[in-house]
């Protein structure tokens, strides 16, 4: 029989965990457990939370839509969506990205946005354009054809039967360029991969790339050369071939630019973006387009389909919200240069450490690569399990940071606090890092 008064590891989650954190409340940028501990949340919930938790104005917001008008079906407009689609018109979509729809998670607006590429060239006469290139390290979402789609073997396990298998590109990955660590033709490599895949496969059959601008946890903020994004557009151009921004992670901030895309001087034919939006609050993400992607989709005379939960005015609310508090109180910009205070530290104390291969990303975006032989790049063992551990010993000192890698690349810290940081816990997350390196190190030692 079980206790009913006992929400314990063998009844939640689904399949038991080794450690199940139980949070009583979330304020600001810290979480408080059950047990009376409070945690820096340097992971911003999985990369997720930008104006920090709590926000009284937020919560006022989503009441007052749920007494508005709880429900109408997504195509359907209210006030409360009407704002919102101005909200991201007038302030945080590119010029070029005017057509927007609305979903109710990441994986479900990449399902989206590969549909509408399909349906696109579909309309334009081109239904033999049908092939969808990704990259080797990715991460788009987790039902069956995103998974398919990712290229995060971690998240494929126990699927791998029912899983298609989609061509895919190198990420490229300046610290471990086959040509050798960030070498100076590591653009050019990377592009020219680019081009022989496309090659291989035959131009005219391929729809679309889609691709994060840099890495979220799958590589944990791998970031391209600062020219790779626009070569590639430009190949891409040239074959026809549409370019899907995965910017679900990278999206509205995250980078101390408004979207990733923009932070390489690109134009992604669609985009998609979803954590941020709503900070946390809702569950709300967005596809964007171009006129021509829909005019091409309404020229074939086919419709854009609707899940039932996106677009809630709740959602919308709270989304709206969430932006109008990142531009009132300046919180990309304050992404921008916390970010790079907190990366500056993290530099200064572990550039030279013996375990730590790379620390990279843009904004409030950071991953720390860990080796266990920073010559080499060797990684540790996966049986070693060494991101648990760290992770686990964070949680210790009282900070969570989010675990990322997959695969063959594997034990990176990835760091994605709400832009609302203050420098007082930069110390504390620089702290708490190194103590638990230490602990990873001592171990090696023993
Ligand atoms: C880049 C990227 N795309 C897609 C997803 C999937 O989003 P969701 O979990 O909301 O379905 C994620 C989630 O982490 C992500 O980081």
């Amino acid at each position: 029989m079980l206790d009913k008064n006992r929400l314990d590891q063998s009844i939640w989650p689904f399949v038991p965990a080794k450690r199940v954190m139980s949070i009583q409340r979330a304020k600001g940028n810290y979480l408080y457990t059950k047990s009376g501990k409070k945690i820096l949340d340097a992971a911003g919930g999985c990369i997720v939370s930008n104006i920090g938790y709590g926000v009284e104005e937020v919560a006022e917001a989503v009441s007052q839509a749920i007494k508005n008008c709880t429900f109408v079906m997504p195509p359907w407009l209210t006030e409360e969506r009407e704002v919102l689609i101005n909200e991201l018109r007038e302030h945080w979509l590119p010029p070029h990205l005017s057509r927007i729809h609305l979903a109710s998670g990441g994986s479900e607006a990449n399902e989206t946005a590969i549909k509408m590429a399909i349906q696109y060239h579909a309309g334009m006469g081109h239904q033999e354009r049908t092939v969808i290139l990704t990259r080797d390290i990715s991460y788009h979402g987790t039902t069956i054809s995103m998974a398919a789609i990712s290229g995060h073997p971690d998240r494929k396990r126990g699927l791998e039967g029912i899983l298609d298998v989609y061509p895919n590109i190198l990420t490229p990955y300046p610290l471990r360029c086959p040509l050798g660590a960030f070498h100076e033709n590591a653009t050019e490599y990377y592009l020219k991969d680019l081009e022989d895949r496309i090659n291989e496969i035959g131009p005219n059959k391929i729809a679309a790339l889609i691709a994060e601008p840099l890495n979220g946890s799958s590589g944990g903020a791998i970031t391209p050369p600062q020219d790779y994004w626009q070569g590639a557009q430009k190949i891409l151009k040239k074959h026809g071939i549409l370019l899907i921004m995965d910017e679900v992670m990278t999206g509205f901030g995250r980078t101390g630019y408004k979207f990733g895309s923009e932070l390489y001087g690109i134009k992604p034919d669609i985009l998609v973006a979803g954590k941020g939006l709503a900070g946390g609050y809702a569950a709300i993400a967005g596809v964007f387009g171009t006129e021509e992607i829909a005019e091409g989709i309404s020229r074939g005379g086919f419709n854009v389909m609707f899940h039932t939960f996106a677009a809630l005015p709740q959602s919308c609310a709270a989304a709206t919200c969430v932006l109008q508090i990142l531009r009132r109180d300046e919180l990309v910009l304050r992404s921008k240069s916390i970010g790079a205070k907190l990366k500056k530290s993290l530099t200064e104390k572990f550039s030279q450490h013996p375990l730590v291969a790379e620390i990279r990303g843009e904004g409030m975006l950071i991953g720390v690569e860990i080796v266990s032989d920073r010559g080499t790049l060797e990684p540790f063992p996966k049986e070693a399990r060494i991101t648990e551990k760290v992770i686990g010993y964070g949680l210790k000192e009282g900070v969570f940071f989010y675990p990322g890698g997959t695969g063959d690349i594997r034990d990176i810290v990835c760091l994605g606090p709400a832009f609302t940081l203050k420098e007082n816990e930069i110390d504390e997350i620089v702290n708490a890092l190194s103590v638990s390196l230490d602990r990873v190190l001592e171990a090696q030692s023993d």
